[in-house]
């Protein structure tokens, strides 16, 4: 027995149960190609939706220096006023700047609900709200997938996904009881979709009470924010664990982030709209029924997926299979995600690669 030996068995544990993960170094090569393991790829997996990561204007902002101790204490720097500064002017409430998506959403959901308060969570929801919902103490009602009938009637809050990031698709926002506190994670749909990118909830005409948002994807660099009304902001300022209790965004990705905002365009938004199409009818044209119909693009194949996978990488596509537990068994996917940035021919190999696969 070594010191060690509890960790060796729980691994061991993950490795009867198929459930191993392990990291792939992908160093990029342009905005949507990289080099793994050997050979270049079409990278075809990641959440670059407006191909801004790097952008010049995105990468030329990054400048300042870590922030070397949490807001509250010495590291709240101008740059993170102006980044809510911009938030507020562009989606219209107070809006707070957190280091992380999953930082924000423990902030949130661990301190908006009481225990003993009823939330009606989706049952689809990130691992980052289930954990936050966890640290409340509240009762967690688990509602089916995008099913407004199911929430009980004494919930105070609900709680959904603006775009799902392994189903692709959105909730009937509007369907949901509107008694109750609604919280919309955006973190794949800000940027994209709606007016003006606004995100699902906007594009359906609905205002959640609380909005979630990642600097980490559509803008292509780091960080997180909140939006809601001004008690909310105070509420995390002054309650948020995970707000309070760590670093600050560095302003180098502070500042990224708000060049990122900045250059999200309506122009990129078509962009990547119409490689949608393009991509979503290849793949029908092939026999596949991609999930959803916008920029995440999710086929399932079963048990199949872990090879086609396979026959995607030796073909230079990157598509890394979606396995159980992140989704269940036998609804084993390729997810596939188009940035404006792809080129026509790169949606085309992607098509040809999964056809001849
Ligand atoms: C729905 C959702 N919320 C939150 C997060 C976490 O955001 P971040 O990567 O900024 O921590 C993710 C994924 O990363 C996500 O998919």
């Amino acid at each position: 027995m070594s010191r060690y030996s509890p960790w060796a068995q729980r691994l061991d544990g993950i490795r009867r149960a198929d459930r191993w993960r392990r990291l792939r170094t992908v160093i990029p090569t342009g905005p949507t190609t990289a080099w793994l393991e050997g050979r270049e790829v079409v990278v075809a997996c990641s959440n670059d939706y407006l191909g801004l990561a790097l952008d010049p204007r995105v990468q030329r902002a990054a400048r300042g220096a870590g922030a070397t101790s949490s807001r509250l204490i010495s590291g709240d720097r101008p740059i993170h006023r102006a980044l809510e500064e911009r938030l507020e002017a562009w989606l219209g409430r107070p809006a707070l700047v957190f280091s992380s998506g999953f930082l924000a959403n423990l902030a949130v959901f661990s301190t908006v609900c009481a225990p003993g308060d009823r939330i009606a969570s989706d049952a689809y929801n990130h691992a980052s709200i289930i954990d936050g919902l966890r640290l409340s103490r509240a009762e967690r009602t688990i509602v089916p997938h995008a099913d407004p009938r199911a929430v009980p009637e004494d919930a105070r809050l609900i709680v959904l996904e603006g775009l799902y990031s392994m189903d692709g698709d959105t909730p009937p926002l509007r369907d949901y009881p509107t008694a109750p506190w609604l919280a919309i994670d955006e973190a794949h749909a800000v940027g994209v979709l709606g007016p003006g990118g606004r995100g699902a909830a906007a594009a359906a005409g609905v205002q959640p009470d609380i909005l979630i948002g990642t600097f980490g994807k559509a803008f292509g660099a780091g960080g997180a924010f909140v939006v809601g009304p001004p008690e909310l902001k105070e509420l995390l300022i002054n309650a948020g664990r995970s707000f309070i209790f760590t670093t600050a965004l560095p302003e180098p990705v502070a500042a990224m982030a708000l060049a990122g905002l900045q250059a999200a365009t309506d122009e990129l938004r078509q962009r990547t709209r119409a490689n949608v199409r393009r991509l979503r009818g290849g793949l029908r044209q092939l026999g596949w029924s991609p999930l959803g119909h916008d920029h995440i693009v999710p086929v399932v194949a079963g048990p199949r997926t872990l090879a086609l996978a396979d026959r995607l990488l030796s073909a230079g596509v990157f598509a890394p299979p979606i396995r159980y537990p992140t989704v269940a068994r036998g609804q084993e996917r390729l997810r596939f995600t188009v940035s404006a940035a792809h080129t026509p021919e790169q949606l085309d190999r992607i098509c040809d690669a999964l056809g001849a696969a």
